[in-house]
């Protein structure tokens, strides 16, 4: 079995947030989240695994590397222009050869990670074995209509959804898809749907299995996805995954779950309430407030404001009265508010900003 992980400019779901490097590194709980992905193939026996790259590749490759200090075998393959997840397979056929596979969608998160996809494709051995959970919003995604576990329909982002499943960023696969994949025409986005695949195999009397996801799935292609996805993992990690290796100062309030990096510093008067993650050399000044659901890069600076449900990357500096909460802050970006604010203040921004309250 091999993995695919997929990397590349894909979906027109996946909103560019104006962060520098490719958005499958921006952290969750300060972790990529392409990396959770990696985690899971590799906690799935997976040991070679292909990141498909699309035109925005930094970062990646930087940390990844050859994949030894994982525990994998990487290889890159360069999709070039991102036609859809069909494409993405097909630029992966040389490595793929005859192997079965995994595709994984590098900005999803699940719970459960993909073992149980391969543990039903090895006592099944179905031609496929595709992930669906209900939602709310299920035309923002591959739906499957389903009479017990036989497929009646499967369809990408329907306006009339017929059910409320929606199709997880998990899949897996023989060799046979590459059969219908070499058929598909672009779909109305211009893409080439893997949803049209999977429908193929289905025509062409393929066994397609059904997985329902158990645990939660996050797809953080909006910012509203991603702080959810934050505040999830958080709350899940033990205290063994939050080291406190900073310095809590004499008359700071830490409680819950906190993790602090090394040369991180909590200064008196100010107050963490967890689960949160804080990277290091962070400076939280006196009369800060940092709430549960948060995390917090390396070098930033938090002097007099509040924070929850947010998170901030690397060298973020906020001063001021100002209380954020389901926040995306990009490196390098100054809050400096001068005026206490009547309500909290949602906001996302990429990268090297400067914010004026
Ligand atoms: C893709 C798939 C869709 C699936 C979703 C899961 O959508 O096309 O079927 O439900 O991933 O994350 P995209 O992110 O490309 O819009």
């Amino acid at each position: 079995m091999k993995g695919l992980l997929l990397a590349g400019g894909y979906g027109t779901r996946l909103r560019p947030l104006t962060f520098t490097g490719n958005k499958h590194m921006i952290p969750v709980a300060n972790k990529p989240i392409l990396l959770y992905g990696l985690g899971h193939l590799r906690d799935a026996g997976i040991r070679d695994v292909a990141i498909v790259l699309g035109p925005v590749r930094e970062g990646i490759q930087e940390v990844v590397g050859d994949g030894s200090s994982f525990g994998l075998r990487m290889t890159y393959i360069h999709q070039g222009e991102p036609k859809g997840l069909a494409h993405a397979v097909q630029c992966a056929r040389e490595f793929l050869a005859d192997s079965p596979f995994v595709m994984y969608l590098g900005d999803n998160l699940l719970q459960a990670g993909v073992r149980p996809f391969v543990r039903t494709f090895e006592t099944e051995h179905p031609d496929a074995v595709i992930g669906a959970t209900p939602v709310p919003e299920p035309r923002h995604y591959g739906v499957v209509e389903l009479d017990g576990d036989r497929i009646v329909s499967i369809e990408e982002k329907p306006a009339h959804p017929k059910s409320n499943l929606a199709l997880v960023g998990v899949y897996l696969f023989t060799p046979s898809v590459f059969e219908v994949i070499d058929h598909l025409r672009p779909s109305a986005r211009g893409e080439l749907e893997i949803t049209e695949a999977i429908a193929g195999l289905i025509r062409a009397g393929r066994r397609v299995r059904v997985e329902r996801v158990e645990g939660w799935w996050k797809d953080t292609g909006l910012p509203a996805d991603l702080v959810e996805a934050n505040d999830r993992v958080l709350a899940t990690l033990t205290p063994g995954e939050l080291p406190v290796h900073g310095e809590i100062r004499p008359g700071a309030r830490v409680t819950g779950h906190v993790g602090l990096g090394r040369g991180t510093v909590v200064d008196a008067g100010a107050e963490i309430e967890g689960p949160a993650i804080l990277g290091e050399d962070v400076r939280v000044g006196p009369g800060t407030r940092i709430g549960p659901g948060t995390a917090i890069g390396s070098g930033a600076v938090l002097t007099g404001c509040s924070v929850r449900r947010s998170i901030l990357l690397d060298r973020v500096r906020i001063e001021g009265p100002v209380r954020l909460v389901d926040s995306i802050v990009g490196r390098d970006v100054t809050v400096r508010a001068t005026r206490p604010s009547e309500s909290e203040a949602q906001i996302v921004v990429g990268d090297a900003a400067r914010i004026l309250l």
